[in-house]
């Protein structure tokens, strides 16, 4: 299948079930919507220490699920936008808004139709973890990005480093000797895209799903940094971190913070992660 409307549908129907089992989530993998709603709820490490104050900020997020990190963001004083193509996730995200009385408004749409769906600028626009494998089309995806920003306004971008999706994510990668890391992956970009059918979830292990079929896309670093700049943006850094919000690899261990690392003493410590921080001028 190479219609990316189809694909689409499929990963919407996966997005859809994931809600209802990410709701009622808790642990280290969890989503852990209750300390959301004591005000408690931190951003994962990397953006904690790289995102700074919002408060006051005008905040689009994209690919938001159902809206746990664009409400903490609220929680903060931003006045949040936050949008999904998920119905479920986006039904979730505003009954949390109204039951926590948040500055916040949720819009159901593909990333793609966002400027016909949303008006106004943004001072940030915000995208974090599990984003870019979902869309086809990164320099689209970047111009609408760009799109929304305000004269000097930001782009945050934090996701998993395309040099750690190569890997064996399988759990028989599990069984491999220790120190070995199977290639299984491309690293560069194709039209096709690469076909999933996990039936557990990454927030909830325990969970068996019925929309298993997945299609995602690979994107390198270079595509990353391109579509920015030419989206016309100017790139303020680029940082790549030993550390991942999720079990990307089975070989990986908790670390602080509720991130993932490489287990003490195994090399090459690879990339996990990376973020960017991108100007409107
Ligand atoms: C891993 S989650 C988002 C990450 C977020 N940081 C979180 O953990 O809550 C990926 C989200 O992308 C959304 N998504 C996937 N493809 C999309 C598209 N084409 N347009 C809009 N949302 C999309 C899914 O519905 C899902 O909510």
């Amino acid at each position: 299948m190479s219609d990316p409307t189809a694909c689409f549908e499929a990963n919407r129907a996966h997005w859809d079930e994931l809600v209802a089992i990410h709701l009622n989530s808790t642990g280290r993998d969890g989503y852990n919507v209750d300390s959301l709603r004591r005000g408690q709820r931190p951003l994962h490490a990397i953006e904690e220490s790289e995102l700074g104050p919002v408060r006051g900020l005008d905040v689009l997020h994209l690919q938001c699920h159902f809206g746990v990190d664009s409400l903490t963001l609220a929680q903060r004083g931003a006045r949040v936008t936050g949008l999904d193509f998920s119905p479920a996730a986006i039904q979730a995200a505003r009954a949390l808004a109204g039951e926590l009385g948040l500055d916040a408004r949720f819009v159901e749409g593909s990333v793609y139709d966002a400027p016909t769906l949303i008006e106004g600028r943004f001072d940030l626009v915000y995208v974090t973890w599990g984003t870019i494998c979902w869309l086809p089309d990164l320099p689209a995806w970047a111009r609408v990005a760009a799109h929304f920003l305000k004269p000097g306004g930001r782009f945050y971008f934090c996701d998993a480093h395309p040099a750690a999706r190569v890997f064996d994510d399988s759990p028989e990668a599990a069984a491999l000797p220790t120190g070995t890391l199977r290639v299984h992956y491309p690293y560069f970009h194709r039209s096709e895209p690469t076909v999933g059918t996990e039936a557990t979830d990454y927030a909830d292990p325990t969970a068996t799903l019925q929309h298993r079929r997945t299609y995602e896309w690979e994107h390198s670093v270079a595509d990353i940094v391109n579509a920015v700049i030419g989206a016309g943006l100017r790139l303020e850094w680029l940082h790549e971190h030993d550390e991942i919000a999720w079990k990307l690899l089975p070989v990986l261990t908790p670390g602080a913070h509720g991130q993932y690392r490489w287990p003490d003493g195994f090399e090459p410590r690879l990339p996990l992660s990376l973020s960017l921080s991108a100007r409107n001028g």
